[in-house]
């Protein structure tokens, strides 16, 4: 058996796309391991669950004067190359990364979106694809590069914005489909397959 890939996960909130994750990688087909998760938020509901499922999860408060961003991702950063972290998967991280974080980090980091990129970069997506009047919404797993939301596309799902739609309600379906798009596209993203996941079926 070769040995697994040591996947690191960071959250900032609720953690459902961790749990997730975490789930099916604790699979033993799967080439990946979850090996840590690492919070910017120490009151972050993912922390106890990622506890829960005995994973090691650590948080470094960066709201305080006395540890700046710089510091949070030095203390990252570490954290990242002792536990020979090979993929990170950022799942709800509200905290945009440095240049020079993702320069610096020598493995791959991917993160998941809630819209179809190269749509609604950035905050409030729900609020924003209601406020266009689109159809469609979804999320995208992508890989993270030095321009926000716009690296390479790895999967993406999508769902039917109905006309009593709210911000809430439309988080509230899409987070499944969320859940098993990270799933599926690291699962495809690990083995080496380059193919885009497309999950492009509406909801009624
Ligand atoms: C998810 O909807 C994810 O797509 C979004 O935060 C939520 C986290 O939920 N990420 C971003 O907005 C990143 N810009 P979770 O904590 O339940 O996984």
């Amino acid at each position: 058996m070769p040995a697994k890939i040591k996947v690191a996960i960071l959250i900032s909130g609720l953690g459902s796309n961790m749990e997730a994750l975490i789930k099916d990688l604790k699979n033993q087909n799967h080439l990946g391991e979850a090996t840590i998760v690492v919070s910017d938020n120490p009151d972050a509901l993912g922390l106890m669950k990622a506890e829960q499922l005995k994973i090691p999860a650590f948080s470094f408060a960066t709201n305080s004067k006395t540890l700046d961003k710089s510091i949070f991702e030095n203390n990252l950063l570490q954290l990242l190359i002792s536990n020979n972290i090979q993929v990170v998967c950022l799942a709800g991280f509200m905290k945009i990364l440095s240049s020079k974080f993702i320069k610096d980090f020598p493995g791959e980091i991917l993160n998941i979106h809630p819209s179809i990129l190269p749509s609604i970069k950035g905050l409030n997506t729900h609020e924003r694809a209601i406020r266009r009047n689109l159809h469609v919404h979804g999320a995208t797993v992508h890989k993270v590069t030095e321009k926000l939301d716009s690296g390479f596309i790895l999967g993406q799902t999508t769902i039917s914005i109905h006309k009593n739609d709210t911000p809430h309600s439309l988080s509230k379906r899409l987070k499944p489909k969320e859940n098993q798009l990270y799933v599926d596209t690291l699962r495809q993203f690990l083995s080496g397959n380059s193919k885009v996941i497309q999950k492009l079926e509406l909801d009624s």
